[in-house]
């Protein structure tokens, strides 16, 4: 297994590092973007969901409330439990895509003064 994973956001062209045992939710906290959420970090809030378009990776406990089995069978993980396993490709859902749109529709104004 490699010590750094690139992990891309598919919609964003945004990637970032995540470190050999580290969660994908820790490494997107790296990306700066102000209110990507913190919640219980453990499987059970939901706040951090996003799917696996590509690539390999673990998943620990998570809850059912949040992530059915079908969902998890087309990729769909708590980002706080997910661990990748080589370079991953993801899209963000729910509470992370208004997230990460409003951080990106701030720069694009900042850029643009
Ligand atoms: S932070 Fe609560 S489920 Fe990921």
């Amino acid at each position: 297994m490699p010590l750094h994973c690139k992990v891309t956001l598919d919609n964003y062209r945004e990637s970032f590092d995540c470190r050999t045992g580290e969660s994908l939710l820790r490494g997107m906290e790296r990306l700066g973007h102000k209110g990507i959420p913190v919640g219980c970090r453990n499987g059970g809030c939901g706040v951090c969901k996003v799917r696996v378009t590509r690539g390999e990776y673990e998943v620990g406990k998570m809850s059912r409330d949040h992530v059915s089995e079908d969902e998890q069978n087309q990729g769909v993980v708590l980002a706080c439990r997910c661990h990748p396993r080589g370079d991953l490709q993801l899209q963000v859902l729910g509470h992370l895509t208004r997230i990460i749109e409003k951080s990106h529709s701030f720069n694009k104004q900042n850029a643009n003064n």
